[in-house]
């Protein structure tokens, strides 16, 4: 099993692909910067490095925001062929909170209110409706660099004033108000299904963020089930097997984040766990998983049961409710427009057979 990490070089990205030695065979380092997308006859070309990226069992595209397009449309190319954990548009959701909130939002995960409005006259005109104090925040900011706070509607006038000069967009957010005394969130770490770790960061002065970079220091903590599961919802809600997840513990939680590269130093240091290793895990049993499902996909006559059965592995997709397979599913069964069909199930399993009613009618 081959494994390559395409990353910014960052510590964390190292780290995973150090661990990773001791469950990949081999495991290959590139730069994302070294990555040239070819949209001719000759494909993907990845300078300085010999042989194709569809060669690797897993690729692992860690970066950050400035390099959207590049690792969406990286993945895009490979996704189907090599296992990746982050599906190409949970690029575009996870490194923007407007839509990455939508999306939560979208398939039921609690999310603090929010507003996104056109121009500063909606926004001021928004102000006038909303109670204080409320959070300001830009779409693309980490580290708690794009997220401001306002304890009244003077101040957030004046800080739509000067966002609106520099022409940046803007959520206004409902203020979760979180901590005893100092502000605080929760980060999960969510790898392959699963929570790997968890940290409580607590803000150490009067900063509302409780990010590392914004003052904040971390502390171990014991995630409840509710947050759990809140947590692998999220993630799974974006498309990505591995992330972090940022909460906000108020009257009730809500997620305000998805972070698609999330750094694991911190999170190492203060719950002395090696997370690194649990990442690199996930990433060997996902990439099994994956190619297990090729071959038998790629091969279905031999996984035909003694029924006549063809077994195929896909994964669940429910819209508002409603269980929908694919069309190959469809064309396999043959089943038509208006077909009646008789359908048995029972927890875990179901079966559907053509009702065929003229044949019993003869009978
Ligand atoms: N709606 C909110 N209410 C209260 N605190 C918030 C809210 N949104 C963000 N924060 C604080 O600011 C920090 C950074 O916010 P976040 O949305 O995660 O952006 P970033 O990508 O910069 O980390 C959070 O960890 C939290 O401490
Ligand atoms: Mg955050």
């Amino acid at each position: 099993m081959k494994l390559c990490v395409i990353s910014l070089g960052g510590e964390s990205s190292k780290l995973i692909a150090k661990e990773a030695e001791n469950f990949f065979d081999s495991v290959t380092e590139i730069g994302l910067k070294n990555i040239e997308l070819l949209l001719g006859d000759k494909g993907l070309v990845v300078k300085d490095h010999e042989g194709e990226l569809s060669d690797y069992d897993a690729i692992y595209v860690r970066g950050s925001h400035r390099y959207i397009l590049l690792q969406r449309a990286l993945t895009r190319a490979l996704y189907k062929k090599v296992y990746m954990p982050i599906r190409p548009n949970a690029f575009t959701l996870g490194h923007n909170k407007l839509l990455g909130s939508l999306e939560l939002q979208q398939k039921g995960i609690n999310i603090p209110t929010s507003y996104f409005v056109a121009n500063a006259k909606q926004a001021k005109s928004l102000l006038g409706e909303i109670n204080f104090p409320i959070i300001i925040k830009i779409p693309e900011g980490t580290q708690g660099k794009g997220v401001m706070f306002a304890d009244s509607e003077s101040s957030a006038r004046s800080m739509i004033d000067a966002l609106d000069v520099f022409k940046q967009s803007y959520i206004i957010q409902e203020y979760i108000e979180t901590g005893e005394v100092k502000s605080e969130d929760i980060r999960v770490i969510v790898a392959g299904g699963k929570v790997v770790g968890a940290m409580k960061r607590v803000s150490h002065s009067t900063d509302v963020r409780a990010n590392i970079h914004a003052d904040g220091k971390g502390e171990t903590m014991i995630l409840d089930p509710e947050t759990e599961k809140m947590s692998v919802k999220a993630a799974r809600a974006l498309g990505v097997d591995i992330a972090a997840i940022d909460i906000l513990q108020g009257r009730k939680a809500s997620v305000i984040e998805v972070n698609l590269s999330p750094g694991l130093k911190g999170i190492m240091k203060y719950t002395g766990k090696n997370i690194a290793r649990e990442v690199a895990k996930a990433l060997y049993d996902k990439a099994v998983e994956f190619k297990k499902k090729k071959e038998l996909g790629g091969n279905k006559k031999v996984v035909s049961d003694e029924n006549g059965f063809d077994e195929q592995y896909i994964e669940s997709h429910i819209d508002k409710g409603s269980l929908c397979l694919p069309k190959f599913i469809t064309k396999g069964v043959g089943f038509v427009n208006g077909d009646d069909l008789v359908v048995k199930l029972k927890k875990g399993e179901m079966r559907i057979t053509k009702h065929n009613i003229r044949k019993e009618e003869e009978d």
